[in-house]
């Protein structure tokens, strides 16, 4: 059941509950959803309150309208908030808190990607756990057009996901790619038709709502561990997780709907 959605940055970021589901939309349609710094002040908002409600389990996030799921920073706040280096630096610091927090966030999120999807826009995609796109997808980063240095963070995860080579590709031209294109180098894990986009994203969800809390999130951790150097890998984090997983009450009813074959109901502990 879809509950009326809660409104953060003037309106320009919507939070939506649907059933375990946690819904956030960039609606700034008119701009394309470029992301303003008081969106990324919205965006930290709704994460922080979808994450500590115990009853939400996947965090999607999607744009409002159908042309674009965010079409970067918000370039009308550049002459006056980003101007040269040292604003530039001030300026990255007021969003960073909300980009290490969808970074590092203990439920699982779901980038849900229709039209352009740009800059910091694929920023935001790609700190998610996972892509969908639709067919009318266009992913590009312009910041060689706009004279910007992409930062380290974004280009790590790009690599991450796309190697060096593609990584180049994409940052020396600035030229976009249609989703073909992006699902073909790995940038997005799933390709859909338009219309099919959010149903079957939302069944993604709720497929990964009904499993075991801690067992996702065993996952989500150990992941993330194995994406660090190696000397820099939380192997205690990983036990600590692994251990909470096994010794838990939701392992033991996996087990027993397993025997009595019934669907399990899972708790979170
Ligand atoms: N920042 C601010 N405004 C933006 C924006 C952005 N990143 N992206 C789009 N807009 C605004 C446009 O200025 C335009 O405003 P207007 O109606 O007042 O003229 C409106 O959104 C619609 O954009 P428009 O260019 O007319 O739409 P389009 O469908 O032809 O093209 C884009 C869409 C996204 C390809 C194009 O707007 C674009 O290239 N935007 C900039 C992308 C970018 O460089 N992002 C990286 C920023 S670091």
């Amino acid at each position: 059941m879809r509950e009326a959605p809660t409104a953060f940055a003037d309106g320009k970021i919507l939070m939506t509950i649907d059933d375990r589901v946690g819904i956030i939309t960039f609606n700034n349609p008119d701009k394309r959803n470029a992301m303003s710094l008081e969106m990324w002040e919205g965006l930290g908002q709704a994460l922080t309150a979808l994450r500590d409600d115990a009853e939400i389990r996947v965090v999607v996030l999607t744009g409002a309208g159908d042309k674009a799921f965010v079409s970067g920073a918000d370039i009308s706040q550049f002459e006056q908030s980003r101007n040269n280096a040292e604003a530039s630096e001030a300026y990255a610091q007021r969003s960073a808190a909300q980009r290490a927090l969808l970074a590092t966030y203990p439920k699982p999120t779901i980038a849900c990607i229709r039209g352009f999807c740009l800059g910091g826009g694929l920023q935001i995609a790609m700190l998610a756990d996972m892509r969908f796109a639709a067919e009318d997808c266009q992913f590009g980063i312009p910041a060689t057009k706009l004279g910007i240095a992409y930062g380290h963070e974004g280009l790590r995860h790009l690599v991450s996901l796309v190697g060096p080579s593609q990584a180049r590709l994409l940052l020396y031209t600035g030229t976009r790619i249609d989703a073909h294109e992006a699902l073909r180098i790995g940038l997005v894990d799933r390709m859909m038709a338009n219309d099919d986009l959010m149903p079957a994203t939302l069944d993604t969800a709720r497929t990964i709502a009904g499993n075991a809390p801690l067992a996702v999130q065993a996952a989500k951790i150990t992941i993330a561990e194995v994406l660090k150097d190696e000397s820099r890998r939380d192997m205690a984090a990983i036990k600590r997780i692994r251990d909470t997983c096994m010794d838990s009450e939701d392992f033991r009813e996996g087990r027993r709907a397993f025997m009595d074959k019934r669907e399990p109901v899972f708790k979170g502990r």
